[in-house]
């Protein structure tokens, strides 16, 4: 499911507000949150989408291009980690958007966080998970990886966080 208006202003906002020109997406879907992140990037800025979907990501190609910004938008069609991977070991991205399975965001971190720059910023989507991630009833594969998730975050120094508690709860994570 793609993000909802509010918080794809708000993807631009932040993406706006620290000079944004390198910019990583972990899910993209039919290219909601894309749109709005290559939005806010400043001139010459570029964002790198991962998804493992050519069929939903194809309906994100056809709006980059009606809206403009296919230009600045590269997709890579792999699971995501393999993708990361794959990206130089320097600190140059400037914001960093994970929004794909929930299993796989703790690792998608880890790659991602020592190539965020120092002023950066990390942002995770769904981790309040409805609630379900407070409830001591539910234990499925996707709660028990955001509990674990956010867990990592909280205890992670290497970044200052915040999670805002709109929306389905965003994770906005300052590289120090
Ligand atoms: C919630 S949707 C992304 C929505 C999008 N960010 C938006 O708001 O417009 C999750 C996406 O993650 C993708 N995905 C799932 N597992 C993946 C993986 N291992 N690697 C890359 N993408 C994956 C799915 O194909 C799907 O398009």
């Amino acid at each position: 499911m793609q993000i909802g208006d509010d918080q794809g202003q708000l993807l631009t906002m932040l993406t706006r507000l620290i000079s944004a020109r390198r910019a990583v997406e972990v899910g993209t879907f039919t290219g909601y949150s894309s749109m709005c992140i290559a939005r806010g990037l400043a001139e010459g800025g570029s964002l790198l989408c991962c998804d493992v979907s050519a069929e939903w990501t194809e309906i994100g190609r056809r709006a980059w291009e009606s809206a403009g910004l296919a230009d600045r938008i590269e997709l890579r069609i792999a699971p995501a980690l393999d993708t990361l991977r794959d990206l130089p070991k320097t600190a140059d991205i400037d914001l960093a958007f994970i929004d794909a399975d929930k299993p796989g965001y703790a690792a998608y971190w880890a790659e991602l966080v020592p190539r965020v720059r120092p002023g950066g910023l990390l942002l995770a989507d769904n981790v309040l998970w409805s609630g379900r991630i407070a409830d001591p009833e539910v234990a499925d594969a996707n709660t028990t990886a955001l509990r674990d998730f956010n867990d990592m975050v909280a205890a992670d120094d290497r970044v200052e966080t915040v999670v805002l508690t709109a929306f389905d709860g965003l994770t906005i994570a300052r590289r120090r």
